[in-house]
């Protein structure tokens, strides 16, 4: 796997919307096409461990984790909200910690444990904050509710009885179009007085 920084991420994506708007015309060199293709299509193989399971794939450089659980992978209970680092909807755990899939490479992920919101329950039995997000209506339309499932997996992990104040601090991240964070932070204490996996 080639070496990608956050920061040559970061340039390349902002590069990236400078050089849509420059695409090489009809009539460019074959060469500078050529080049400009090879660019955009640098690729890498990578191992990802996903639920468990181990997966060997063909990724571009440039794809996001959350591309690649949703398109490559048929894991869509990773959301994309904002696509942009903002709402949380893509949330996953990486070696249990919550972060933003839609704004981590694929390639960056490669020898760490990813769990997504498919990979909580354990066979039938549901992790005890999906049963408390059930009794506690958490979910309203639901199109964030996994994400704020793996967010609250992240905090009770690292911390299994946490006070509201904490609780509340390390959702911050989630968003809710419908702002239904009351009933979701009731399910989150619920569960961790009821005693969490971890
Ligand atoms: S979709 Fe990733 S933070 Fe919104
Ligand atoms: S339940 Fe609708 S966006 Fe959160």
């Amino acid at each position: 796997m080639k070496s990608i920084t956050r920061r040559s991420f970061l340039g390349r994506s902002g590069t990236g919307i400078a050089v849509a708007s420059v695409i090489p015309a009809v009539g460019a060199p074959l060469a500078q096409q050529e080049s400009a293709a090879e660019t955009s299509s640098s690729r890498s193989s990578v191992q990802l461990r996903v639920n468990g399971q181990d997966h060997r794939l063909d990724v571009e450089d440039r794809w996001t984790l959350a591309e690649v659980l949703r398109d490559h992978l048929d894991l869509t209970g990773t959301r994309l909200g904002c696509d942009r680092g903002e709402c949380g909807a893509c949330t996953v755990l990486l070696d249990g910690k919550n972060v933003y899939a839609c704004s981590y490479l694929a390639v960056w992920a490669e020898g760490q444990e990813i769990i997504t919101v498919e990979g909580l329950a354990d066979g039938d039995q549901l992790d005890p904050l999906q049963q408390a997000f059930i009794t506690h209506d958490g979910p309203q339309c639901g199109f964030c509710t996994s994400g704020q499932l793996m967010s609250a997996r992240a905090l009770l992990n690292d911390n299994p009885d946490p006070t509201e104040m904490e609780a509340r601090q390390a959702m911050a991240g989630n968003v809710c179009r419908c702002s239904n964070y009351n009933r979701y932070l009731e399910s989150i204490l619920a569960a961790a007085k009821e005693g969490s996996r971890g």
